[in-house]
Order: C-alpha cells, then structure tokens, then sequence
C-alpha cells in the first residue's frame, strides 16, 4: 500500500501514501485532492442511462467501467485508511483513544482534568511509569452529552445540583467519573448517634439533602419497596428490617451467628454486594465485624442513610472490578442484587471478581437468590459448582417474589467456602 496511481484521460496522479511523522495538515491536502478527482471521477462515470450504441462498443464500454470502478474502490480504501490514520494522530497527540477531545462542545474542565501529567524527575524507577494518567471510564464517550454538562461548573464555585445526572453517567458505563472542581451540595444541619448506638437507631431526615428524590423525608420511603433487598428497608423500628438476619421467616433466611459459626470464627471483614440500607453490615458491626456495603442511590439516598448508621457506604455499580486487593475478605454477602441479567458471561465475571475478593476459606452467602426459572437456577449452580466452593448451606425454596412478577419464585440460599487451589 505504498502509493495510488489514478488514471483519468491521459494524466496520471500520483500520490506518495503519508508517512507517520508527516503532519495532519499533509494528510488533509492529499485528501482533498483525491476527493475533488473523486468527484470528477463520478461525473465522468456515472451516467446511468447511457445510449445504445453497437453491442462490441458497449462491452468495451462496460469492461473500461469496471477497471475505473476498480481503482475507485482502491481510492476509496485509501481515503478511509488516511482518514482513521488522521483521526488516530488527533487522539495520539491527545493522549486518549477513546474520548474524543478534539470535538466542539467538550467541556474545558473535561479537557483539564484528562491532561496527562508528566511525572518531575521523569521516570520512577520504583512503578516504572513517567507520566500520570487520569482514569474515566471509557464508556463516557458514548454519553458525551450527559458527561458534558456534568462537567460544565463553576470552578470553586457551589456544583450543579447533579447527583442524578452523575449517577446516570455510572449506570450507563461511565465509571469512573471524572473529578471536578466544585463544592458538592451539603446538608445544612445533620444529627448524627455515636457508634454503636447509630446502627439501629432511625435516621433523622436532616441528614440527607432531598433535592432531587421523589420522597422528601424518611417516613416517605419507609413504606415503599425499593428492591428486592429494600422492602420499608428505611424503617430501622416497625417492620421486618430490625429482625432481618437474627429472625428467619423462612427456610432460605440464615441467621448471622449460624453463618458465622460456619467460618470457625474467622470472619472479621465482609463485602455486601447491593446491601440495602445497610442492616446487613450493621448486624455484622454488633458483632465487630466491619462489612463494607456495595449500593447506588436508585430512587433513594441510601449512601448517606448507610454513612448516618456509621457503616461504610462503597457507591459502585456491579459492572466495575471491586476496588479491593485479591483475599481481602473473611465474608461476601449477595442475595438477589447479583441478577446481572444478560449473557452467561456477565455473571461470570462478577463471580470471579467475588472469588478474588474472598480469601481461601472465606464464605460466600448467597442470601435468597430469585431464579426467575428453573433453568437460571441451573445455571447458577453449574457456574458454582465450576469454582469448586464446599456447600456448607444449600437451601432451594419457592417464595412469593412481592417486588417482581409477583408470581411464585424458585429461591435458593447458600453458604459456600472457597476451596484453597494450587
Ligand atoms: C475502451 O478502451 C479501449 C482501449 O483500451 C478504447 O479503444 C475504447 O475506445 C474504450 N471504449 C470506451 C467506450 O471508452
Ligand atoms: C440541598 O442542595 C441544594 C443544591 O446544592 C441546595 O441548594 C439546598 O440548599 C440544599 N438543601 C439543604 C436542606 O441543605
Ligand atoms: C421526618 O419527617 C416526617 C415528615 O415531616 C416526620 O413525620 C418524621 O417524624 C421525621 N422523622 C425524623 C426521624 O425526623
Ligand atoms: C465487640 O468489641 C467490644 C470492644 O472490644 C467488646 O466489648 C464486645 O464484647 C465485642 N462484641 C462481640 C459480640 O464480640
């Protein structure tokens, strides 16, 4: 693919393909030259109701159509290689492949805090890196207008009242998000409990800012079903949520110290994956256990609901790699929140990101998982059984799914132990 010969009449074009340190400008100009050959090219060739002539000159006719349209669709391969060759350049000379920042209407914020800054003393011999390189998740691309107005703000000045938009960015991909340089929105007057008082004790509706959610005090969400973890969740003093884990409604309810005991009394830090408001971590803190709890504020402030009690809220969806080291936990906790929906793939990956986080001989609960059928529920075995855990609990119920169809559910409940592997 070294050059491109056009013929046209008894000229001849010649053009040398650009070398990689040749500049945009080059490439442009070589574009549009063959552009504007292009098109006289397509006027001279294309007329579709050509007269008839005698049958020898139309073949001649039509065989010297078709070496011209040969080498058409050799110039129009070259073209679209210079193209991406031009674009690739831009994004090079940018430092990022995915984002575009060479488009009009990027925010000049998100340009700033995507530059790469190279590191003073050159390269550390220690990580052996030489510029630092800030991470935003590469789907941001794909949600430029959202991730443009989130990153149009006052500098030093109060944000935009955003949560929304920002959290619509993490659930379409875009994670991580940039940073910015903004005040975040506060609430003016929060009353907090001392630990360990403040697991169990309601939490007040001034410490949340309600802008932006459909309730606007915790009375309103008490009565409503979130999720299949968050039925009246918020409600810490009437309801179901104050006896979850220490009172079973059925078989396929485990009770903490049962659980625990199946540890051997090795369970001192645990991950709950999609935890609710928090009661899960908060029966662990009564028994020093620390449990960090995975959630998003969908349709309700749970981050800072878990912050009030003095539990450590992690907002994360479950589509990025748990930002724990490999073994960490004593503990992973899931129920239905694991339901990635999708391809078999999808809730591969995140089972092997659990496997990693759980150190050998840490327990996975699976804490009434809904197999909307009896194939998921296949499913969902055979991918279990493939990682070789030890079945200490393994309890198949059927159970009323109230936030769901509403039908009758195959549920199942698990603890499972990871095997030490070689
Ligand atoms: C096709 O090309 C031949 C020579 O290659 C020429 O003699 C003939 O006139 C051409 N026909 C047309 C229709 O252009
Ligand atoms: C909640 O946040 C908004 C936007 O940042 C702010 O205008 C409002 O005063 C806050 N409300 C309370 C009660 O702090
Ligand atoms: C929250 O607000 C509601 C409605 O204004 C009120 O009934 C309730 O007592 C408040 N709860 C707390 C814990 O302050
Ligand atoms: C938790 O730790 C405290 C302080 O060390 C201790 O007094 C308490 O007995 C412990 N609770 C349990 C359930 O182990």
């Amino acid at each position: 693919m070294g050059s491109v010969s056009l013929k046209i009449g008894d000229g001849t074009a010649r053009f040398q393909r650009a070398t990689l340190c040749s500049s945009a400008v080059n490439i442009l100009m070589i574009f549009s030259v063959i552009t504007t050959n292009l098109f006289a090219l397509y006027a001279f060739t294309a007329s579709p109701n050509q007269p008839q002539h005698s049958l020898l000159h139309h073949n001649n006719a039509h065989k010297n159509i078709s070496l011209i349209s040969e080498q058409v669709s050799l110039i129009l391969r070259e073209i679209d290689l210079s193209q991406k060759k031009l674009a690739q350049m831009e994004k090079e000379l940018l430092g990022y492949e995915s984002i575009d920042l060479s488009r009009p209407n990027i925010a000049s914020e998100l340009k700033l805090f995507l530059q790469r800054h190279q590191l003073p003393l050159g390269k550390d011999s220690r990580t052996g890196i030489t510029e630092m390189v800030p991470s935003v998740g590469h789907t941001c691309e794909k949600n430029s207008d959202f991730l443009s107005q989130f990153m149009n703000y006052k500098v030093f000045g109060a944000c935009p009242d955003d949560w929304s938009v920002a959290q619509k960015l993490i659930l379409k991909g875009c994670e991580p998000l940039p940073r910015r340089r903004c005040f975040a929105k506060t609430v003016s007057k929060a009353g907090w409990y001392p630990f360990p008082d403040s697991l169990w004790k309601p939490v007040g509706n001034k410490t949340v800012n309600w802008s932006g959610l459909n309730c606007k005090n915790f009375e309103c969400l008490n009565g409503k079903k979130l999720s299949r973890e968050c039925i009246g969740c918020f409600d810490l003093v009437h309801g179901n949520e104050n006896v979850r884990f220490v009172k079973a409604k059925s078989k396929n309810d485990f009770l903490v110290d049962d659980v625990m005991a199946l540890g051997g009394g090795g369970v001192r830090v645990g991950l709950d994956i999609g935890g609710g408001s928090g009661s899960f971590a908060a029966r662990m803190a009564d028994r020093n256990v620390t449990v960090v709890t995975s959630t998003l504020n969908v349709d309700a402030p749970f981050s800072e609901f878990i912050a009030a009690r003095g539990l450590f809220p992690l907002y994360l969806s479950l589509d990025h790699r748990f930002p724990f080291y490999d073994n960490v936990f004593d503990l992973v906790h899931a129920s239905s929140g694991l339901d990635v929906g999708g391809k078999s793939e999808k809730l591969e990956f995140l089972m092997f990101d659990i496997d990693r986080v759980l150190r050998a001989g840490g327990l996975f609960w699976l804490d009434n998982f809904f197999c909307a059928n009896e194939e998921k529920k296949q499913t969902l075995t055979r991918l279990i059984e493939r990682f070789g855990y030890k079945k200490l609990k393994w309890v198949v119920g059927e159970k009323v799914d109230s936030v769901g169809s509403g039908k009758p559910e195959v549920v199942l409940s698990a603890v499972l132990q990871k095997p030490v592997r070689a």
